[in-house]
């Protein structure tokens, strides 16, 4: 089902991409060319160079992080925030249609 993603950046931009759901937002965000999100591992939860700060009032709707994705954000490049998730481990579902993320300034 298609749904729509708000990319932000920390120079202000936004972006929405059309994606699909089905697939993680780390998928969806590079196959998109999203910038900003490297994904080195290729989703895999060894690099943390997929991470997103999610807005405040989609973060109830997403499952909590697990144990280790809870570890791999102690690693990001950009620090942590409340709102930090690993784009990798957001399984994107119809319920996510309009989901707001900011992309950190680094990776
Ligand atoms: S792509 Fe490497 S941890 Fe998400």
């Amino acid at each position: 089902m298609p749904i729509s993603i708000h990319f932000q950046y920390a120079d202000g931009r936004r972006e929405t991409r059309l994606t699909d759901t089905g697939q993680s937002l780390m998928r969806a965000a590079t196959a998109a060319d999203v910038d900003g999100i490297v994904a080195m591992c290729g989703g895999c939860l060894s690099c943390a160079t997929c991470h997103v700060i999610v807005a405040p009032e989609w973060l109830a709707l997403l499952p909590p992080a697990a144990s280790d994705e809870q570890s791999m954000l102690e690693m990001t490049a950009s620090e942590r925030q409340a709102g930090s998730r690993l784009a990798c481990q957001i399984a994107l579902e119809p319920g996510l249609d309009g989901l707001v993320v900011t992309v950190p300034e680094a990776q």
